[in-house]
């Protein structure tokens, strides 16, 4: 399966798709990948060295047209095993694995002033997702950038299903019936996980919710021990987020325990 972790900024797609890797690495080879080409916390969050961005591999950022026209070349440069994409296979300086067994892989981030818009980055994401051959056992996780630029890029079309982080805000709940309405183009699954709430705006986010049409399928609590960790830039502690997490992931996507 190939899940896209989406939302407004700062709802904490990071944050779940660091606890999600972890709890679903108990049942599958979980890969995560790093879309966003602007935040680089996630390897910190994982407890991972930063690995070499893909696009390196593929001869580094050119013009979009430039991109869109070496296509074939990338994917085949990419695919080592004949039927497509295998992440196992990708050289080892591309990946980085977490003490659990966790692999991370980045597309690229735009880092310095002036080096133009991020649209390389969107397709070599979508070239490398559309062209995956995943065995039974594997399990991918793509974190994306805020907002909705990646829907205008179309790299849903290669997921499975979108992941959609919503918080207490009512920017966060438009974001995510913007996402819903591509999902429902696209045919694709969607979940929507409420995080960051507390006892006493839970209510009135999910009445807002619901007055919307959007169905919440789960509830993170704000984690004070997450929260701090994320301060201080270190891997990710959680107890109460990661088990209502484990939660819903559980029966959401019907693993078993
Ligand atoms: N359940 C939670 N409890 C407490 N704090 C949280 C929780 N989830 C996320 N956070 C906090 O919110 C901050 C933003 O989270 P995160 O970076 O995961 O959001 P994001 O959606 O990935 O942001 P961006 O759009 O910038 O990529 C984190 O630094 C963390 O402090
Ligand atoms: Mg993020």
């Amino acid at each position: 399966m190939r899940v896209m972790v989406c939302g407004k900024g700062g709802t904490g797609k990071t944050a779940i798709t660091v606890l999600a890797s972890r709890i679903l690495s108990e049942y599958f080879k979980v890969y995560v990948v790093d879309s966003d080409e602007s935040n680089i916390l996630l390897p910190y969050f994982l407890g991972v060295e930063p690995p070499k961005p893909l696009i390196d591999y593929i001869g580094g950022k050119r013009e979009e047209e430039e991109m869109e026209r070496a296509l074939p070349k990338i994917i085949s440069a990419l695919a080592k095993a004949r039927e497509g994409i295998r992440l196992n296979l990708l050289p080892k300086e591309y990946i980085a694995t977490s003490r659990e067994g966790i692999s991370l892989m980045t597309i690229g981030k735009v880092r310095e002033y002036g080096e133009g818009c991020a649209c390389p980055f969107n397709i070599l994401a979508r070239a490398l997702l559309s062209n995956l051959k995943l065995m039974e056992d594997e399990f991918v996780l793509v974190d994306t950038d805020a907002g909705v630029e990646h829907v205008g890029r179309r790299i849903e079309e290669a997921c499975d299903g979108l992941l959609v982080i919503v918080d207490p805000t009512i920017e966060s709940l438009e974001t995510a019936l913007m996402l819903n309405e591509t999902a429902k183009k696209l045919n694709k699954d969607i979940w929507i996980i409420a995080n960051k709430v507390t006892e006493d705006i839970k209510e009135a986010l999910l009445g807002e919710a619901a007055r919307l049409g959007l169905k919440i399928d789960g509830v993170v609590r704000f984690d004070r021990e997450l929260y701090i960790s994320c301060l201080r830039k270190e891997p990710i502690k959680s107890s109460t987020a990661i088990n209502d997490l484990r939660e819903i992931i559980e029966g959401m996507w019907r693993i078993k325990v």
